[in-house]
């Protein structure tokens, strides 16, 4: 077998991402927790992984331990302002704990601000439907930074706002669970104007902070590339997910199929592209799917499937998407904020985990500027509605015991940490069945 190890550059960023609603437990005063109440989603977080109990110290000695160099997490709204005119400094205390002990073990933090979840006061002000919203946002982002900056330069202040908006207004199992394509663009409209007015106050308030958000960037392909109706849905798809928010950053007008709303403050507010890559979609034109405007979606043909058909192993998705924010974005280092496939028993982890940073490889190798990679997720976490069905961890998680449960993939991504790079024996050695495709002789 020929041998090979391919290298990062010095100084990469090796981590996992968490977000606080998923990991903390006990989140009983943001609109996920009443959501789950209420009877929409599969389980119910409950003590998730009990992080707000103290269990993120043993999770972050796993990722240190691990060879991790850093790690994404999510700071939560209704814990640091439980009422509108309440702020709480223990949480706010509890926070900074977090981040000292992630500084001594090695980990640098990325903090996210917004990650789904809003205070309940907010949801029922109407959450995200008004502009209302963008000034209370931007108070408790100031409040944070305030609090929080000792610790951390890196910023992300709204995780996927494109998921939020179509997920919780065009149907898909997320809170408030309505459908109206109007109002997911006006959502769409004031996550873009709340994160432009948090790049500001964070400038503001920390002079070396780099500031994003992270994009749930999601690669489309025509079903049949020859027939026009396919390539229409595909663009449509493409322009509705992935292009509205990332035109408001780069034109200050966020762009919609259903039209466009003007953002002039938005423009450049970003000092790098936070992408979130999962799986690569195939979009059709159906006359019988009326439901969902005569478009289907898909994996492609005889893709590798997660077990739950959530996600297609595509790597090569990976470095389409890197490619489009190089283009999108050409002076902005990238960090991809989120990659991961859920998979209990960690048959299809190690190659999606070896092939995916093969791919991010190749990117580095281009010299285009990708600064980072955290995989999702550190352990199993409650995942929305779709409860603890699907596990995402590198270790596993016994819900009722709280154990940790070790995946070969926690191995191996320890292996691709401390190397600083990915090696043909790592991947004779976990994922044998992919060594000839990633490593031929
Ligand atoms: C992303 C979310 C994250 C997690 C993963 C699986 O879209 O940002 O919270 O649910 O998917």
């Amino acid at each position: 077998m020929a041998q090979a190890t391919v290298h990062f550059p010095r100084g990469f960023l090796w981590g996992t991402a968490t977000s606080s609603h998923q990991v903390e437990g006990n989140n009983t005063n943001n609109q996920w927790w009443q959501w789950e109440q209420d009877g929409h989603t599969l389980d119910k977080s409950g003590l998730a992984c009990d992080w707000w109990g103290g269990r993120w110290k043993e999770d972050l000695d796993r990722a240190a331990e691990a060879g991790q160099n850093a790690h994404r997490f999510s700071v939560e709204w209704s814990r640091i302002q439980p009422e509108p005119g309440r702020w709480d400094e223990a949480a706010l205390e509890r926070y900074r704990a977090m981040l000292r002990g992630m500084i001594d073990r090695g980990l640098s933090p990325l903090v996210t601000l917004h990650h789904y979840t809003d205070p309940l006061w907010l949801a029922q002000m109407g959450g995200w439907e008004t502009e209302a919203v963008v000034p209370l946002f931007e108070k408790y982002v100031r409040k944070v930074v305030e609090a929080l900056q000792e610790y951390a330069t890196t910023w992300c202040t709204v995780n996927e706002p494109n998921v939020y908006a179509v997920a919780g207004y065009l149907g898909q199992g997320f809170p408030p669970g309505k459908n109206d394509r109007k109002l997911a663009v006006q959502v769409l409209a004031n996550l873009l104007r709340g994160h432009a007015a948090a790049y500001r106050a964070i400038h503001e308030i920390q002079r070396d902070a780099r500031v994003g958000y992270a994009l749930h960037y999601r690669p489309m392909l025509a079903a049949r590339s020859w027939w026009p109706p396919d390539r229409w849905a595909r663009n449509l798809v493409h322009k509705q997910l992935n292009l509205g928010f990332p035109a408001g950053i780069s034109g200050g007008v966020l762009r919609s199929p259903l039209g466009n709303v003007s953002v002039p403050e938005a423009r450049n507010t970003q000092d790098y592209v936070g992408l979130n890559y999962y799986t690569v979609e195939t979009v059709a034109f159906d006359l019988r799917n009326r439901k969902e405007f005569f478009i289907r979606h898909f994996f492609p043909e005889g893709a590798d499937l997660s077990p739950d058909n959530f996600a297609a192993n595509i790597p090569t998705g990976l470095f389409d998407s890197i490619k489009w924010a190089t283009k999108a974005f050409p002076d902005l280092p990238i960090l991809i904020t989120e990659n991961g496939v859920p998979d209990p028993d960690d048959r299809l982890r190690p190659r999606y985990i070896a092939q995916h940073i093969h791919q991010l490889w190749y990117a580095v190798n281009l010299n285009w500027p990708v600064k980072g990679y955290y995989h999702w997720s550190l352990a199993d976490n409650f995942e929305w509605e779709r409860g603890w069905s699907q596990r995402f961890g590198l270790w596993g998680l016994d819900v009722e015991t709280q154990a940790r449960i070790r995946r070969p993939s926690a191995d191996l991504y320890a292996e691709i940490c401390r190397e600083n790079g990915l090696s043909s024996e790592m991947v004779a050695k976990y994922c044998p069945e992919v060594l000839e495709k990633e490593f031929p002789d």
